[in-house]
């Protein structure tokens, strides 16, 4: 089989970031995707093996991306696209403005979509394809305090779980990976947030967030990686729709 090629987003740092190690090192040949063009560049070059790119630019502004991820699409097919950007910030949902619901749809559901469509009629062709979203534990169980971000995770799962329906005739798969409490630059702006808001040191939250996690610790984002990376391998073929959580148990729910 010819060697695939993933389109891994928000992969500047993070999840995203150790997903695309972990599917270089598994053999894919990666496009990384964030806005931050400098951290792509270093990434490129720290992956194993050879053929990466990356696609610097804002997910949230179609015509910064669409036409040349066309082009890149066109010389090499992806069979494999990791849709993951950055969390909505948080707040009340009673006080959330139209803009942010829409700005987050847009980076989230609105940029899912057409990469799929873009991509999808390759895979069909091939009878292969692995999509899979990443978006949190609130598609389970709401986490107050983030109410556009619960609004869009939910959203992107149902979405997810349709495509799958849509999709899985053609052997293509879709399925949406929910973090829980990761070590990346996202979980320690929640955790300064909390901290200033309750008038607590950055410790002190996280020790209290870590005492909620039944192994009283936090994920690696590697840990998360080796989930996505087993959902996009030929082992992974009659898996999905399914939202999986990486959470070291704290999902309160069956
Ligand atoms: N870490 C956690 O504890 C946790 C828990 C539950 C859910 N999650 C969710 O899981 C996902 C990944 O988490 P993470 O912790 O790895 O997040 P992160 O550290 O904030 O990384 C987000 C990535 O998305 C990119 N990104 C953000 N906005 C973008 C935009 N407009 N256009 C293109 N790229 C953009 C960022 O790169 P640039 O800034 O370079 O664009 C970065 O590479 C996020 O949606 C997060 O909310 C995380």
């Amino acid at each position: 089989m010819a060697r695939l090629r993933a389109l891994v987003c928000g992969a500047s740092q993070g999840i995203g970031r150790a997903t695309a190690k972990k599917l270089a090192d598994d053999g894919l040949m990666i496009t990384s995707l964030a806005r931050n063009e400098e951290a792509l560049r270093s990434l490129t070059a720290e992956l194993s093996g050879e053929g990466h790119d990356y696609l610097a630019c804002d997910i949230g502004n179609k015509e910064s991306w669409l036409p040349k991820l066309q082009k890149l699409h066109d010389e090499t097919p992806y069979s494999v696209l990791v849709l993951n950007s950055g969390g909505p910030k948080g707040g009340a949902i009673s006080q959330a403005q139209p803009e942010e619901f829409l700005t987050a749809m847009n980076s989230h559901l609105v940029a899912n979509s057409l990469m799929v469509r873009e991509c999808m009629n390759f895979m069909k062709e091939k009878q292969f394809g692995r999509i899979v979203t990443v978006t949190s534990t609130s598609v389970k169980i709401p986490i107050p305090h983030l109410g556009v971000s619960n609004t869009v995770r939910a959203a992107v799962a149902a979405w997810g779980k349709t495509l799958s329906l849509e999709l899985a005739p053609f052997g293509i798969t879709v399925n949406n990976v929910m973090p829980g409490f990761t070590e990346t630059p996202r979980l320690e702006s929640l955790i300064s947030a909390k901290a200033k808001d309750l008038g607590l040191s950055v410790d002190e939250v996280r020790e209290q967030w870590k005492s909620q996690v039944p192994m009283k610790r936090f994920a690696y984002p590697e840990e998360t990686a080796n989930l996505i990376g087993f959902l996009v391998s030929d082992g992974a073929s009659y898996i999905t729709g399914q939202n999986i959580a990486v959470d070291g148990g704290r999902l309160g729910c069956l």
